[in-house]
């Protein structure tokens, strides 16, 4: 569920307009909806109830100061998976002890500025990077708490560019070598073993990989007491997926995932993380844009829109669906067209959908890209030297320009001119 409904024939965001904002702010730009995203953790949040639990944002997803500052308030943690995302995180006022380190490389740089300013733990994925972390927490006369990331070797069942879990991934280490690893980490002296992670993938829609991979969990949780580690955190990693599509079939809900969690590993007595972002932030955003030309080609039509694939890349990268409304709601029986929906961008890549039927468009009309609060904004470029497109939030009645558009000028000011030239 989410907060863009039709009120009056026009969309809103909560109870602001999108035609309104559009008209202060410009096309494209992101528009995300306070309600939404609080909603979605503590969905969450409530999902893991009776046990002890931290819902860390994936702030990879969407990664705004005021988005950032929003859930953390809330009560959310962070997993963040650069020194980059740990410094705003930090700016955002989320405090060390909520935030978790992910990634499969982490530079020594980053592991001084995290264990110097403070974190939870960091979901270490190799023995190399084991070495590098207790040296350098040696160095700092520290000692880094860490998980283990293991890598179960299930089919997540998704994209193959955000499936993580296969023994062929880059990620974690292989669960049968677990044992081993484990017992190499216990004998460094500058971090300490406190639990196991793991994470197998993004927009999944069945439980059934979940359950597989946290079973095998579980029975390693055993395996490693048996062996005399302290195992008393468990992190379950993110990838729970949405409706790109609206139809009846929805995918299980945070609440279900939390009862398959309490099934499968809930007897252990761990703490309990999580990593969702997609599903905290996915449908808290749209994004909005304005229709330049409806083109006619050789034997279809060319939606031609102001936002391209350097504002949203995920359909010419995954092949994605977003569903595209107008933001005018079309009168019950009006015409409807088919178009192959592009942007101005100068490649054939730049099509958000083909042969896409909806209700006719007409230049100049405003329509949204439903679903592209994750992985939107946060995956933009200046490609063909469009500046980054502004976000806004809104709350209730209110909204904010988050980020603001730059100007030529200040995206042309970013570069320097050597003095021999
Ligand atoms: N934890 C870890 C260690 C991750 O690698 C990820 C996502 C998450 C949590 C959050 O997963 P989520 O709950 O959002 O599914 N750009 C792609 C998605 C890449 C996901 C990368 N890792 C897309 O647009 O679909």
């Amino acid at each position: 569920m989410d907060h863009f409904v039709y009120q009056d024939g026009v969309l809103c965001a909560e109870d602001v307009s999108v035609a309104e904002i559009a008209a202060q702010v410009g096309t494209p730009f992101y528009l995300y909806s306070s309600a939404t995203l609080l909603r979605h953790y503590r969905l969450f949040d409530e999902a893991l109830a009776g046990m002890d639990h931290l819902v860390c944002f994936a702030m990879k997803s969407l990664s705004n100061q005021a988005i950032l500052q929003l859930l953390g308030e809330a009560g959310a943690g962070m997993d963040v998976v650069s020194g980059g995302e740990y410094a705003r995180a930090r700016a955002a006022g989320v405090p060390g002890e909520r935030i978790v380190f992910s990634g499969v490389g982490k530079t020594r740089v980053e592991m001084r500025q995290a264990l110097t300013g403070g974190i939870r733990q960091f979901n270490v994925e190799s023995e190399p990077e084991m070495e590098a972390l207790s040296a350098v927490a040696v160095e700092l006369g520290k000692i880094a708490p860490i998980t283990i990331r293991v890598n179960p070797d299930v089919d997540a069942k998704t994209h193959a560019k955000i499936a993580t879990g296969k023994s062929e991934n880059k990620f974690g280490i292989p669960i049968a070598r677990a044992r081993e690893v484990y017992a190499h980490a216990a004998r460094l002296p500058g971090i300490e073993v406190i639990g196991i992670d793991v994470h197998i993938g993004s927009q999944l829609t069945d439980l059934a990989p979940f359950e597989a991979a946290y079973l095998k969990v579980a029975e390693l949780t055993e395996q490693l007491r048996a062996d005399g580690h302290t195992i008393k955190r468990l992190d379950l990693g993110g990838g729970l997926g949405i409706p790109y599509v609206q139809s009846n079939e929805a995918p299980p809900s945070p609440l279900d995932y939390g009862a398959m969690i309490k099934r499968t590993v809930g007897h252990l007595g761990c703490e309990i993380e999580i990593e969702p972002g997609r599903l905290i932030s996915g449908n808290a955003g749209v994004l909005v844009s304005r229709a330049i030309y409806v083109k006619d080609g050789a034997d279809r039509q060319f939606l031609i829109l102001d936002a391209a694939m350097n504002d949203l890349i995920r359909p010419a990268m995954y092949d994605a669906h977003h569903d595209i409304v107008p933001v005018v709601q079309p009168e019950a029986g009006a015409e409807r067209a088919t178009y192959d929906i592009v942007g101005p961008v100068c490649e054939s890549g730049d099509t958000f959908a083909k042969g896409r039927a909806m209700a006719q468009v007409a230049p100049g009309d405003l329509v949204v890209f439903r679903s592209a609060g994750a992985y939107g904004a946060v995956m933009a470029s200046e490609y063909n030297s469009r500046p980054l497109i502004p976000e806004v939030l809104v709350h209730n009645d209110q909204f904010a320009v988050i980020r603001a558009r730059p100007t030529f000028d200040e995206m042309i000011a970013r570069d320097i001119i050597p003095a021999w030239l």
